[in-house]
């Protein structure tokens, strides 16, 4: 599948600009647990995925950059010098974005050539744009030597998701996708942007995805309302971020909050303990007590951060009712998306048949199931240099 994948890229990128490229898969990603914390300088615990992005790039020999987004049959032509976004530009904001915030840097981006595709869906929770912001700056970086290091790239492709598309994301898709390794989740400290390399085995348990296939239209105002909340608590308690914040010191605030505003603190608090519970559970090769923390991670998303929605709630609850299920919560930034669920491996197949007759009984429409390894993060596959 992945080397098809590979090979209509690359083929399509020979046919239209009769040269090789370099070619870049850089993955999405997956969360364990550990949702809406990386913006409060928090932790959390991702892996980069075996999907994503295949980018092929390549010098141009005209003055302005010609992309084609080979999933859809779009094209898009630029030059470097005006990358101005654009209302509801998708994904050519991503790119413009990578490319402007390099530039601010003050290193000037020749002319290229594009064409990328994945094999994750848009808005299915599993960071498709992180995928292919890395995409474009680690390509950009290896064709034209730019001498940026990952940390740097990460942070480039953050920005550009900020002020070209309009989401103040966190660092954890960008960090997971760039730095993620074969079997290993990434136990991140969003603060000092570091990580240590959790090796997990699931034993008897393989990672099912479900997608709602739902995608909410106002979840980037959503989200960066929540950032907004979480910030202000955070100056309230005159601390730098939420990671700071104590129960204790929750609690003495308390009067000066709304219960919504206070909920959504003592969530991250909360999410933040079970990140590191979590980290312990799989060392001690406890899945079962993993499991626990997923679900508990899910009704704090549910009920105090508030950023779930009936189809994920419909989902989560069918796992929790399923004796062969032994963790689900939802995944990513909320409000559609996946869910993710540790299931028995022997009990797949039934448990992917059940959830799915009775979500398409209960909205009329169909989820998706995906599985996926953990995996290497973003990296050339060809270097032709
Ligand atoms: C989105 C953002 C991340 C993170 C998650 C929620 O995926 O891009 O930075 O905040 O939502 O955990």
């Amino acid at each position: 599948m992945k080397q098809a994948l590979i090979n209509n890229i690359e083929q399509t990128y020979k046919s239209l600009f009769n040269e090789n490229p370099i070619l870049v898969n850089s993955p999405g990603r997956i969360n364990i647990i550990g949702e809406h914390t990386d913006y409060n300088d928090g932790f959390v615990l991702p892996a980069a995925i075996d999907k994503g992005i295949i980018a092929a790039i390549g010098k141009s020999d005209s003055s302005y950059c010609k992309i084609l987004a080979y999933d859809v049959n779009e094209k898009f032509e630029f030059f470097t010098e005006n990358t101005e976004p654009f209302l509801n530009g998708n994904w050519r904001n991503y790119i413009l974005g990578v490319v402007g915030e390099i530039q601010k840097r003050g290193i000037k981006i020749p002319s290229f050539n594009l064409v990328f595709g994945g094999d994750i869906p848009n808005g299915a929770g599993l960071s498709s744009s992180a995928a292919l912001e890395n995409s474009v700056v680690f390509g950009l970086n290896e064709l034209f030597n730019l001498g940026l290091k990952k940390e740097e790239m990460i942070l480039i492709s953050q920005q550009a998701e900020h002020n070209y598309v309009g989401v103040r994301c966190g660092i954890m898709d960008q960090y997971a996708s760039m730095f993620g390794e074969t079997n290993h989740a990434l136990l991140l400290d969003c603060r000092t942007q570091k990580a240590r390399s959790i090796k997990i085995d699931f034993k008897d348990y393989e990672i099912v995805l479900i997608n709602t296939n739902v995608s909410h239209k106002l979840v980037d105002a959503e989200y960066n309302n929540r950032r907004s909340v979480c910030e202000k608590v955070a100056s309230l308690l005159n601390i730098k971020a939420l990671r700071d914040a104590t129960l204790e010191s929750l609690n003495i605030l308390k009067t000066q909050l709304t219960e919504d505003e206070y909920q959504k603190a003592l969530y991250v608090i909360q999410e933040n303990e079970r990140v590191l519970k979590a980290v312990k559970k799989i060392e001690e090769n406890n899945i079962d007590e993993l499991g626990i923390l997923l679900f508990e991670a899910h009704e704090g998303v549910q009920y105090q951060f508030k950023v779930s929605c009936k189809e994920l709630d419909f989902l989560v609850e069918k796992s929790k009712q399923n004796p062969n299920v032994i963790g689900a919560r939802m995944m990513g930034g909320g409000f559609g998306g996946c869910t993710i669920n540790i299931v028995k491996k022997d009990f797949i197949k039934d448990y992917t048949n059940e959830i799915s007759i009775a979500y398409f009984k209960e909205f009329n429409k169909q989820c998706s199931t995906y599985f996926v390894k953990l995996s290497q993060g973003t990296h050339i596959i060809n270097n032709i240099k």
